[in-house]
């Protein structure tokens, strides 16, 4: 595979395996051994890069990137943060001013995600920054850092114009269309959305992936269309688009997004790998089973639509066929009791233990319609039927809950492994039902509604 891009601000070209790591590559062919590798699986931030595309900068996790993602786009490094004369960045004078380092492993990737929030605009540094992993300094002084820097303006060596261009020697549809012929003809290749799943199979399992294909060329699979009574998601498009389109419409499952990995993998990750990777904890399927979604998927020129809970048919086992490829989502736009909880050991950056989402019609003080979805509970993401069953038609009230509750006990029998017991996971599933009934009557349900 041969591929073009920028690097730093020079056009170069890369020559390797379709399946080598843009860290990799990076430290072992450039000898740009800022991007530090810590944990090889997106979970630290200490390989954060700058990529930019057309669809503007983003910080991303150059270990679980695959080099033909790049092709056309513009990648900075840590090298590459500081201007051509050696002068640095606003964030890392500020990191020198305030104390923001100590061992030093950390802060490029620090640095670098600091980089792409100031040159975005952003203020929000607990989110922006809750992809980044320091053991020593603490993150006061680093938070006071990125606040120091907000005012500097973006210096010019960081607006980067990649020009677009295709990898070559190796499969990259330029359309769904293209995709589609091509994966009917080879319905043995692995597909390539984010990578967030496929990059650690490479990094962690050292997977042979004979033959790829690339999709985030295909345009016309990413990108989201809001209409009055249904939203429409693309396959491809990322968690952050997803995040920022949902947070006027559905505020409860943007949030529940906002807490799905950091900003890089939300950057890179789409929605619809995390559907069709078929993952019972992926943190989308269960929103998107309370919402009453439906999943658009596409063979050749066959198109086919399902109910999102339809397409989980057992642990890894999916109702998609050889060839078979996630097109898009869509969900209704009015939805205004869905809430979206999740459990996890932490707060930020961490896969659900258990993930509930609810979506409950109460009229007149009776419940006329009920959508309970769970992930963690069993092999797949999984409705709540005998709950549902136990609420609908009876007066919304706690009595009715406690009875949903207890029947909860007929709809799962979850397992135990290291991110939680049996016996937690099912208690957690009826307190959220219970956390519904709070959070509906208007009570403080969230940690970050509670003050002492
Ligand atoms: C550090 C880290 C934190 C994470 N945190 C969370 C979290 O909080 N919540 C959560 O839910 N997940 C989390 N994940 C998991 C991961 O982000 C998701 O599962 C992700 O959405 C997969 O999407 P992707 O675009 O990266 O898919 P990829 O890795 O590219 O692909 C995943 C699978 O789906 C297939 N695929 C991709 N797109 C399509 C398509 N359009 N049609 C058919 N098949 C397709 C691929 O062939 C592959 O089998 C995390 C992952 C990492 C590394
Ligand atoms: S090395 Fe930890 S996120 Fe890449
Ligand atoms: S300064 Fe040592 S890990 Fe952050």
């Amino acid at each position: 595979m041969r591929m073009t891009f920028l690097l730093n601000g020079e056009t170069v070209v890369a020559d390797a395996t379709p399946t080598t790591t843009l860290l990799d590559w990076l430290r072992e062919d450039r000898g740009l051994c800022g991007t530090k590798e810590g944990c090889n699986e997106g979970d630290c931030g200490a390989c954060t890069v700058m990529v930019t595309d057309a669809g503007g900068a983003r910080a991303l996790n150059a270990c679980i990137l695959l080099l033909p993602q790049l092709a056309g786009k513009a990648v900075r490094t840590v090298e590459g943060v500081a201007g051509p004369d050696g002068g640095l960045h606003p964030a890392q004078q500020a990191m020198v001013d305030h104390h923001g380092s100590q061992c030093g492993f950390c802060t490029p990737g620090f640095v670098v995600t600091m980089a792409v929030a100031h040159l975005n605009g952003r203020r929000d540094h607990d989110d922006q920054l809750a992809g980044n992993l320091c053991r020593c300094t603490g993150y006061a002084p680093i938070i006071r850092a990125a606040q120091a820097a907000e005012a500097a303006p973006v210096p010019d060596w960081m607006q980067d114009a990649p020009t677009d261009s295709a990898p070559e020697g190796v499969a990259a549809p330029e359309s769904a269309d293209a995709l589609a012929k091509w994966y009917l003809a080879n319905p043995d290749a692995t597909l390539v959305a984010g990578a967030t799943d496929v990059g650690l199979w490479v990094t962690k399992q050292f997977r042979d992936l004979p033959k790829l294909a690339f999709l985030n060329r295909c345009a016309d699979l990413r990108g989201i269309e809001v209409g009055a009574e249904e939203i429409r998601i693309g396959a491809m498009t990322p968690m952050t688009e997803v995040g920022a389109a949902l947070a006027g419409i559905h505020p409860s499952y943007a949030e529940l997004i906002r807490r799905y990995g950091s900003v890089q993998v939300r950057n890179a990750a789409t929605i619809g790998g995390n559907i069709a990777n078929g993952s019972p904890i992926g943190d989308n399927p269960p929103a998107l089973i309370a919402l009453g979604a439906t999943l658009h998927l596409r063979r050749g020129d066959a198109r086919r639509a399902m109910p999102v809970e339809a397409f989980f048919l057992d642990y890894g086992r999916q109702d998609r066929q050889p060839g078979e490829f996630v097109e898009a989502v869509t969900l209704p736009r009015n939805a205004p009791a869905l809430r979206c909880y999740k459990i996890s050991k932490r707060f930020d950056q961490d896969i659900s233990a258990v993930c509930g989402a609810f979506n409950i019609t109460v009229n007149v003080g009776k419940v006329k319609a009920a959508r309970i979805a769970f992930g963690g509970m069993a092999g797949t993401p999984k409705r709540a039927a005998a709950a549902e069953a136990a609420l609908l038609g009876r007066d919304w009230t706690s009595a009715t809950v406690a009875a949903a509750c207890a029947a909860m006990t007929d709809d799962f029998t979850p397992l135990s492994d290291m991110r939680a017991s049996a016996g937690y996971r099912m208690e957690v599933a009826q307190g959220l039902l219970q956390r519904y009934f709070a959070d509906l009557a208007g009570a403080p349900v969230s940690v970050l509604e509670v003050r002492a």
